[in-house]
Parts: structure tokens; C-alpha cells; sequence
């Protein structure tokens, strides 16, 4: 058996702050910070005495992040060093520690040092310092298993097979040799079983004749378990690996998942979050999977641009939610020494999460860099000599780039570009021969369009946020219409804090269709209502419902983002109208956009500048029944504030996020609201960020750590509708 022990409680920061891990190093601002805060050494320390039991085991200390170029001490001693602040390492304890007290220091540097990726350039996102993932103490037998790597060799065949490489660790020179069973477990039951037996650090197992095995799928994601026993003269260890069987593969069709098409449609992500920048951990990371393949209605994310929590990945290989993951690095490209560490860092990456059945692609060149012939031949061959079941792509902005990737993935900003000049007209995807520069079709992926062509902030005018919208439903449609291409993946899914030479000048760059809270802005809805209706009828006026909101006035036309087959439009007295999706404008997409013209009204639309302003209804129909209704009232007021946690019981020492938005009469947002709203936390639980902050175009959030059990009342006070509190049970 093995144990995993948490030890991410009870480290000493900086000699003076008792803190708990994940941990970010200097808590930020919303915006207007000065990014180089954080940018410094910084020291943790944890006391701890060996337990009885760990004598007589191996006992190491695994770190999963460190931002970055950690160093770790044991009394004193350096035991390990790692650069990378994206990637886990570990280091060996046994027989270095003493009785009773030992002292573990970690010093880690938050400046950018030019001598790791993604350093050395100017990169578009925070690197905030701390240790800001989890860290364990693993207790294993002396001889025991280091990794695995599983793979379904004949996936769509109907009896399958499961073939396991397998590498032991034998630190104190024992000698290896036992016997290893492999067992396939599904919801808790055994149901196939091989045993080996076992000489030196290296086996291969294999469980062959499976039969009636679930794929795993978007649609279904069926996991399996591996379990590893090994049994040796010196104790047995038990490794649990969780994996899929699904077949992906990209082509000059596009994207296969098992065998079948499947057009990508997905967003960038950063890890990061207001006030805390990395530092959350797996409840956090878990919901945002849960928020990109729900709330938008994705796909795909793009772990943009590095190795992401190993919970986000978690959460992605049970939901079905496909991932693209890619080394850390941002248009700079280092010296020899760099690219060696750039090269490790492929390794790390892919033997850290080479199990994920959700991850079908590796990105192993730097974002967005220029072509560099040695060192992506090199990251290319080790990606695959590591991993020979995945294709690999290496995203870039150049066209005619050297190809030495499976896919060609590509940032198309060109919509965007009609704006800069140039006799091209508006245009959303360029063909990608044009691309490419090559006479024939390659697998291709768009991996980023719009963001920086067009920052769009929740407090931002209707009329721009209508464009937002249009802009993504447009490279969407077309990414639907290209026929070959794989798909496309936007940036991107939520704004992001950002260095002082990106962004809107207050360290932000609004480039999300949700904002950093994770809100979403009316773009969000271009992607969830793509969605089937069977997953949640979607149905969204992108208006403020506001005479005099746009330039001219009037709420006209109207896209209506919706996966209904039909609005009917009710405005004061006027006769109701009735408007089917916009296939004419979309006719590639799975749901084209309603789009309310004035012609529907008739002459005049829907009134005119200084006639009164009406209330309204959008009813909408599918298979001739009504599925949704909103409802606008003219003279929006303040009515109702509510706090929303994502959920009600959180275990001790997660963080939960709680969205709270100041509604009217109808229950829609006020969406020019900037009232201020104070926190007040009663119970075992700590608020990230400030007590007192102003509502953002209607909402604001926070996320609330719970620091022991027990109940957590959360108190939001609003200057006109007083008191609102919501119960927490921490567990
Ligand atoms: C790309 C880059 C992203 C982000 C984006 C903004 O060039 O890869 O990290 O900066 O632009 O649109």
C-alpha cells in the first residue's frame, strides 16, 4: 500500500505568516497593480516530525507547482531544485531526516529569469509566485511503482487490450524482482486480471481480451482503472491509474474521435484568478472544466500556454471535455541552454499527463515563436519517442511555417484585420493553403481568433458587445464551413490579468466572453447555444433592453443567441412577431442566431426616439412548444440581489466561488450597476481579495476558502437592498 499525505497545511511564509497551500505569494489587486511585486525571492519553511510509521518506508516530498526556480532545503541540506513553475518534482526524504524536528524550506523566485521559458521576452499573462498547487508527502514500500504509462493499442477493435509500461523505483539498490498484477477496474469491480513477475526497473503487462469496453467520448466519457500491485521481499505498493479508450486522430478530414468527425469547437484558458492569481486549488480548477464544457458549451480548452492543474485536467477526462496541452513559453525563444530546458519540459509535461485520455494533442513548440528548425525537429522527436499515441502541434501566427508537427495549428487573427487597413475585405478564416504555403491540405487547427482584435470588457456598450458577438459567431460559422479543418478555439475563455504592455492599461486584458470571475458576457452565449438542445435550451437577446443604449437608439436589430427553432417577439402593443434562426447569415453553424430586424416591425421598428419606451417578451419555441421566455421591464430598477456559491458544502480547505448579481423586477441584470457591496464572513473561512468592492457591470464574485469545518455565513450587504446571507457547510 502507499499513502498519500497532505501537506500543504502549516508553512511558514516569509518567517512571519502561518499559511495554507495553494499559495499565492503576494495577493494582487483586482487591476492597477504593479506586477513586479511579486517578482522577487520569497521563502517557505514547514516544521514536521516523522511519524512512527513512515519508519521503514520510503518516504518522499512531491511538490505539483512552484512559481519558480524552487529550491528545497531539508535541514538545511539542499535536496532538489526545479525551474520550471508548471511542472510537479519531487524529492527523496528517507534517510535524510532526523528524529523529531525537521525543517523543509522551499525558496522559490518570482522574478523572470531569462534563463527559464517562458522568460526572456515580454509574455501576454501573469507568472504569480508561490508554491500554488498542492504538495504530499507519498509514502511507498523500498522497492515500489515510479510511473505508468497505459495504452489501448487496438481502441476500436471489438475485443481490446490494455498495454502498461510500466518503471519501478528501487532508491535503495534492493534489487527488483516480484511479481506485478495488473488489474482493469471499473466502478469499483475487477474485471480483468493479469499477473507478471518482475525483474529490474523496467516491465511491460498487458491485459489482453477485453471485451464490452466503453469508449471514452465527449458525449461519454467512460473511465477505467488501472491498478498496479507489486509484491516484492520488501512489501507490496498499489498504484490506482485512471485512463480511457478512445482512438483521436487529426487528419486532412479533420478531427477523428473515435472514428468519427468531430468539428472542435473550443476556447483558450489561463489558470489564473483575480486577487490570487494562481493559487486555487482542485475545487476551483475542477469547476472550470466544469464552466468550459457547460457553461460554453465547448469541446475543447487549449491550456494556454503551459501544463495546467492536474484537477482541471481530472475534471476534463470525466466530463468529456478534450484538451490541448502545451509547454510554457510565449513568442520568445532562449539560447541553447533555454531550448535544453524548453526540451525537458516536453518531457515533463507529457510524463505527467500522458494518461489523460482528454489531452488528444501535445503543443511542443514556444506560442506563437518563429520557426527554429533544431529545436522543434528536437521537442517533435521526443514528444513522440515518449508518446507515440499522440499527434503533435506547435501553435504559430507566421504563415508558410515550417511543418514539422502533425497538425498545423494556427492563430488566424484575420478577422479583425480589415480594420488595420489593406484591401482585404472583412474576413473571418483564411483558407489554409494560404496558410501554410503548401499545394496540399495538412491537418489543420485554428487555435486562436479574435482577443486582442477586439478587447471587450462586460461594462462595454451593447453595440461593441454585439460586434464581440458577431466576431465569434462569424469565425465559428466559418470554422463549421470549412470542411478539412478540425476546428477552431478562440481566445478565449476568461479575461485575464496581464503585464503592463498587453491589456486595456489596468493590467487586464479583456479578451474572455466571460469576465475573470467567470461571467459571462454576452459572447459566451455565441458558444453555448451551439450546444444541443437536450443539454439545456439556451436563449439569449444580447441587449440591455434600453431605448437609448446604442448610438441612433433602439434595440434593433437584435441577435438572439439561441439553439430554438423560433422567438416570438412581444413589444408593447405592437401584433407579436415571430423570427426563425438566421441560416442565410450562418448557414454553417449547429444554431444559428435569431436576428430581429426593424423590417419585422414594420416601417418605424419598434418605435421611435421620444414614443415611450415598452415593456417586452421573447418567448421561444421548439417542436411548436414554448422551452423559454424572457421577459424586459422599461423601467428597470434594483429588486433583487442574489449570492450564488457554486456549492453549498466545500471541504475544508478548498475555495468555492459565490457570484453575486444585483437583478431588476424581470430578474435580469443591471447591467450599468457599479453599487458597492461588502462581504462579511462568519465561520471557518477565509475571502481572497478585498471586504468591500463595486459591482462590474451587475456582478461581482469572490471565492471563500474554507480553513476548518463547520458553517460559513456569508453576509453581502448591498446600500439599497441591505442584507443577503447565504449559509456554507464546510466538510
Ligand atoms: C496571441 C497570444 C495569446 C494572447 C492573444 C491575444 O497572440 O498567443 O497569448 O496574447 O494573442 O489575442
Amino acid at each position: 500500500m502507499r499513502d498519500l499525505i497532505s501537506f500543504n497545511s502549516d508553512w511558514l511564509f516569509e518567517g512571519t505568516e502561518t499559511v495554507t497551500l495553494p499559495h499565492t505569494a503576494v495577493e494582487l489587486p483586482f487591476h492597477y497593480f504593479d506586477e513586479r511585486s511579486y517578482q522577487r525571492g520569497f521563502t517557505y519553511e514547514k516544521r514536521f516530525t516523522p511519524e512512527p510509521e513512515w519508519n521503514g518506508r520510503e518516504v518522499t516530498v512531491h511538490f505539483e507547482g512552484a512559481m519558480a526556480d524552487a529550491r528545497v532545503r531539508l535541514n538545511g541540506e539542499e535536496i532538489t531544485a526545479h525551474k520550471d513553475g508548471y511542472t510537479p518534482f519531487e524529492a527523496r526524504l528517507t534517510g535524510r531526516m532526523k528524529d523529531g524536528e525537521n525543517v523543509l524550506t522551499v525558496e522559490i523566485d518570482g522574478s523572470e529569469n531569462p534563463a527559464i521559458p517562458p522568460f526572456g521576452g515580454q509574455i501576454d499573462y501573469l507568472t504569480y509566485a508561490g508554491i500554488y498547487r498542492d504538495v504530499w508527502i507519498k509514502l511507498t514500500a523500498p522497492v515500489s511503482i515510479a510511473s505508468v504509462k497505459i495504452e489501448t493499442p487496438d481502441v476500436l477493435a471489438d475485443v481490446k487490450s490494455v498495454l502498461a509500461k510500466v518503471v519501478l523505483a528501487d532508491p535503495q539498490g534492493l534489487g527488483v524482482s516480484g511479481s506485478l498484477i495488473a488489474a482493469l477496474v471499473k466502478d469499483g469491480k475487477s474485471i480483468a486480471e493479469t499477473t507478471i513477475e518482475v525483474q529490474g526497473e523496467c516491465a511491460e503487462v498487458r491485459l489482453s481480451d477485453l471485451r464490452d469496453i466503453a469508449l471514452w467520448d465527449i458525449e461519454d466519457p467512460q473511465l477505467y482503472t488501472l491498478r498496479l500491485t507489486l509484491e516484492t521481499a520488501h512489501g507490496s505498493d498499489t498504484l490506482d491509474t485512471r485512463f480511457g479508450f478512445r482512438h483521436a486522430e487529426f487528419t486532412t478530414e479533420g478531427f477523428h474521435l473515435n472514428g468519427r468527425l468531430v468539428k472542435i469547437r473550443g476556447l483558450n484558458r489561463h489558470q489564473s484568478f483575480p486577487y490570487v492569481g494562481y493559487a486555487l486549488g482542485k475545487a476551483a480548477q475542477r469547476k472550470d472544466a466544469e464552466i468550459l464544457k457547460y457553461d460554453l458549451g465547448l469541446n475543447l480548452g487549449r491550456t494556454s500556454h503551459y501544463p495546467q492543474s492536474r484537477h482541471f485536467l481530472d475534471r476534463c477526462d470525466e466530463i468529456g471535455l478534450l484538451v490541448f496541452e502545451e509547454i510554457p513559453g510565449w513568442q520568445h525563444i532562449g539560447d541553447k541552454a533555454w531550448q535544453a530546458e524548453s526540451i525537458e519540459n516536453v518531457r515533463r509535461m507529457i510524463r505527467r499527463d500522458w494518461n489523460h485520455p482528454s489531452i488528444i494533442l501535445w503543443g511542443v513548440r514556444i506560442n506563437e515563436s518563429q520557426d527554429n528548425h533544431d529545436f522543434y525537429l528536437e521537442t517533435n522527436r521526443v514528444a513522440h519517442e515518449l508518446d507515440a499515441t499522440r499527434q503533435t502541434g506547435g501553435v504559430r501566427y507566421i504563415t508558410d511555417s515550417e511543418l514539422l508537427e502533425d497538425v498545423y495549428t494556427m492563430n488566424d487573427f484575420i478577422m479583425g484585420e480589415f480594420e488595420m487597413g489593406g484591401n482585404r475585405p472583412r474576413t473571418a478564416l483564411r483558407p489554409q493553403r494560404e496558410v501554410t504555403g503548401l499545394d496540399h491540405d495538412v491537418p489543420y487547427l485554428i487555435t486562436e481568433y479574435n482577443g486582442h482584435m477586439f478587447p471587450t470588457k462586460s461594462h462595454d456598450q451593447e453595440q461593441r458587445q454585439a460586434e464581440h458577438v458577431t466576431r465569434h459567431l462569424d469565425v465559428l460559422n466559418a470554422a463549421y464551413g470549412a470542411n478539412g479543418t478540425a476546428g477552431a478555439i478562440g481566445w478565449c475563455a476568461f479575461d485575464y490579468n496581464t503585464h503592463k504592455d498587453f491589456g486595456s492599461g489596468d493590467r487586464i486584458c479583456y479578451h474572455g466572453v466571460m469576465d475573470m470571475f467567470r461571467e459571462p458576457k454576452f459572447a459566451a452565449f455565441a458558444y453555448q447555444s451551439q450546444r444541443d438542445a437536450s443539454e439545456g435550451v439556451v436563449m439569449e437577446p444580447v441587449t440591455f433592453y434600453a431605448r437609448g443604449e446604442r448610438n441612433i437608439h433602439g434595440i434593433l436589430p437584435l441577435i438572439v443567441l439561441t439553439n430554438v427553432d423560433e422567438i416570438e417577439v412581444r413589444y408593447g402593443d405592437f401584433p407579436p412577431v415571430r423570427v426563425q434562426p438566421d441560416r442565410d447569415a450562418y448557414p454553417h453553424l449547429p444554431h444559428a442566431p435569431v436576428i430581429v430586424r426593424p423590417e419585422h416591425f414594420g416601417d418605424g421598428g419598434l418605435g421611435v426616439w421620444g414614443m415611450t419606451w415598452e415593456h417586452g417578451e421573447i418567448v421561444g419555441f421548439k417542436d411548436g412548444k414554448e422551452v423559454a421566455r424572457r421577459t424586459f421591464v422599461s423601467d428597470p430598477l434594483p429588486t433583487k440581489l442574489v449570492v450564488v456559491p457554486d456549492a453549498t458544502e466545500v471541504e475544508t480547505g478548498e475555495a468555492v466561488r459565490v457570484m453575486v448579481r444585483l437583478l431588476d423586477q424581470a430578474g435580469n441584470k443591471l447591467r450599468h450597476a457599479t453599487d458597492p457591496v461588502s462581504f462579511e464572513v462568519s465561520g471557518p473561512a477565509h475571502l481572497f481579495g478585498p471586504d468591500l468592492v463595486p459591482l462590474r457591470a451587475g456582478s461581482t464574485g469572490l471565492w471563500l476558502r474554507m480553513a476548518g469545518k463547520g458553517k460559513v455565513d456569508l453576509t453581502v450587504t448591498h446600500p439599497i437592498l441591505g442584507q443577503t446571507t447565504v449559509t456554507l457547510q464546510a466538510i
